[in-house]
């Protein structure tokens, strides 16, 4: 298939480019690289063996994606581009909601218009908010985002929804992803943060290597086994690899579906931490915190829908991840600036 790769020049576009095209796929990326830079897409390029298309162009611009939509005949598109910063969208909540709501909405539009009706949209689990049931699935309700950022995955999912409901020939699968983290095995590309992490991984990864003198825990008192919050943490490839899987639900015309990506296993702030130490043999010199607002004690998912609707599982472990998180972090200490 031909994919329009939407954001396609961040931390889980680049490692999904890799995947279209070990499954035979070629794609155009577009981004406007206002959180990225071309240098990942140079170095996909080298990966795959093949020089990547791409135009660097924001989505919001109607001109921009009626030119790229009637340059090439796309079979579906995957939509990565948005802002994503939870903290950052709750001092700019109006920069948030504009950039990627009018992104999804223009996007839409030069799809509809140039009869492209198949689209994967980056979901997160944020959109169950404090879960009403662990291990979520997509059953689970709804609940309430507690930032900017969350808010508009939630309400593009509804767009989305009554988007297909109006136009049955819309086939739109919304992927709600767990914790990505680490990196490609070859330590080329990876998660390339501005300025200091929000993040639990990337954090940890700086501090190994020196840019940080220490990670804060946030919070050793919420009701999980050693007190601090509980995440399903996925590697960065396994969920690369469920949007190739992703495709199968568009061949056969979903209408719209949606799927959990995500491990199915919990671990804690302190877990992640052990295996970290463990599997690269550095310690991560860590205090306790105060909790950070917003944030829920325990958030995994059953993944078995993916696995079989879509044949789609994680491979990789916590230790895999821990490795090539370092792997990469190591190799590139500045991330794509050095
Ligand atoms: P990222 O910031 O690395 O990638 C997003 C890309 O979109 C960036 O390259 C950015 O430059 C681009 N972009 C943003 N606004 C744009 C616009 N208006 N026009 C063109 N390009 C634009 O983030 P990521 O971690 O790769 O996340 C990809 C998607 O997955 C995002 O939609 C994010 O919200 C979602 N998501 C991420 C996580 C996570 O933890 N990383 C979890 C759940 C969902
Ligand atoms: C994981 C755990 C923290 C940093 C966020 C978004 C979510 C999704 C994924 C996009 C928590 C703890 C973290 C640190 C810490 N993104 N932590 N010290 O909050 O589960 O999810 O990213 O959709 O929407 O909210 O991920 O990596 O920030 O935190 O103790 O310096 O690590 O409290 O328990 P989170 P995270």
């Amino acid at each position: 298939m031909k994919i329009a790769v939407m954001g396609g020049a961040g931390y889980i576009g680049s490692h999904t480019i890799i995947e279209l095209y070990k499954a035979g796929h070629s794609v155009v990326v577009v981004d406007n690289l206002v959180n990225s830079s071309d240098e990942s897409l140079r170095r996909v390029a080298e990966l795959v063996g093949s020089p990547i298309p791409f135009v660097k162009a924001d989505v919001r611009d109607a001109a921009a994606m009626d030119k790229i939509f009637s340059e090439n005949k796309f079979d579906a598109c995957i939509h990565f581009a948005g802002l994503k910063a939870v903290g950052e969208s709750v001092a700019k909540p109006l920069e948030y909601y504009e950039n990627n709501m009018n992104a999804t909405f223009v996007l839409l539009h030069a799809m509809r218009n140039h009869g492209c009706k198949n689209l994967i949209f980056s979901s997160s689990a944020t959109v169950y908010g404090n879960p009403a049931q662990i291990p979520i699935t997509e059953a689970c309700p709804k609940g309430q985002c507690t930032n900017p950022y969350g808010q508009t995955k939630s309400m593009l999912e509804e767009v989305l929804r009554d988007v297909q409901k109006a136009d049955p020939e819309w086939n739109i699968v919304l992927l709600r992803y767990f914790n990505p983290i680490g990196a490609h095995p070859s330590g080329r590309i990876g998660e390339d943060p501005n300025g200091i992490p929000n993040n639990l991984m990337p954090y940890i990864t700086q501090t190994a290597v020196g840019l940080r003198k220490e990670l804060g825990v946030f919070g050793n008192d919420y009701d999980t086994p050693d007190g601090t919050g509980v995440r399903d943490y996925i590697h960065v490839c396994d969920l690369a690899s469920g949007h190739v899987s992703a495709l199968k639900a568009i061949e056969r015309k979903c209408g719209l579906a949606i799927y959990n990506l995500g491990t199915g296993h919990g671990y804690s702030v302190l877990d992640v931490v052990k295996a970290f130490e463990k599997v690269n043999n550095v310690k991560i010199p860590y205090s306790i915190k105060p909790r950070r607002a917003g944030d829920i004690a325990t958030c995994y998912c059953n993944p078995q829908k993916a696995f079989d609707e879509l044949g789609w599982k994680a491979q990789y472990g916590i230790e895999e991840m821990c490795r090539d998180a370092w792997n990469w972090q190591k190799n590139n200490p500045k991330g794509y600036k050095g």
